[in-house]
């Protein structure tokens, strides 16, 4: 079955800047009367929501590689099942902050877990879906960690890792754009805000315009 919606996600390493322009995309697309959803990775469902918990928790630190990647994916699969398939079907544009790029830039960069067996593990949990088109937000990794501490909130279990891993998962995405150019978009997440916002815009409407989704 092709699905009659739009699959958008939202990446980059934290920090990046992604989480506000899923919130601009999804309200520009709502002013334009386009039926859409935003949603995240880990999580989404009351399921993946726990997940993401035992996932981020910093008191988890004994977590071993391989189930933390198993841990991401068994998220996904019920997100997948649960919501997202769903709202492509019925003709709606989903907006994911975070998906599969995350769990090969992470688990396949950042901790040097074997490519293709996480590729593998993933396309099981996703039954294959992949989204249709990925925003990537690219940054000096110093600049994101700035920003992370500016938050004022204590890191989380990831986010508590080494600069050189940060560093490792910065690589992964540009080379997943590189190995993906019509799928992937990788933008400089210093550029201001509104200037990102405006890219991706014209982007979405390109993209609208390809599936034939109505918009304003
Ligand atoms: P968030 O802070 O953007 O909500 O993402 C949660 C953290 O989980 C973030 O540090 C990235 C990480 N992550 C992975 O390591 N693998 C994955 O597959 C996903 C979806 C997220």
């Amino acid at each position: 079955m092709i699905p009659k919606g739009l699959f958008l996600t939202f990446e980059g390493v934290d920090g990046c800047g992604k989480s506000t322009q899923v919130a601009r995309a999804v309200e520009s697309l709502q002013r334009r009367g386009v039926a859409c959803m935003a949603t995240r990775e880990p999580g989404g469902t009351r399921i993946a929501e726990k997940i993401r918990s035992l996932l981020l928790s910093p008191d988890n630190d004994a977590m071993v590689d391989r189930c933390e990647v198993l841990l991401y994916l068994a998220a996904r699969a019920q997100h997948v099942e649960e919501k997202i398939l769903p709202a492509l079907a019925d003709g709606v544009v989903v907006v994911c902050d975070r998906f599969q790029e995350a769990t090969f830039a992470y688990q396949g960069w950042g901790r040097g877990m074997n490519l293709q067996a996480v590729q593998q593990c993933n396309s099981f949990a996703t039954a294959g879906i992949t989204p249709d088109h990925t925003f990537v937000f690219d940054i000096n990794i110093d600049i994101a960690h700035t920003r992370l501490h500016n938050m004022d909130k204590s890191p989380d279990r990831l986010e508590g890792n080494s600069r050189s891993f940060f560093k490792r998962v910065r690589q992964g995405y540009q080379d997943l754009v590189r190995s993906n150019p019509q799928r992937m978009t990788l933008l400089d997440g210093g550029r201001p805000i509104d200037e990102l916002s405006l890219n991706i815009i014209s982007k979405l409407d390109f993209l609208l315009e390809q599936k034939r989704i109505a918009h304003a």
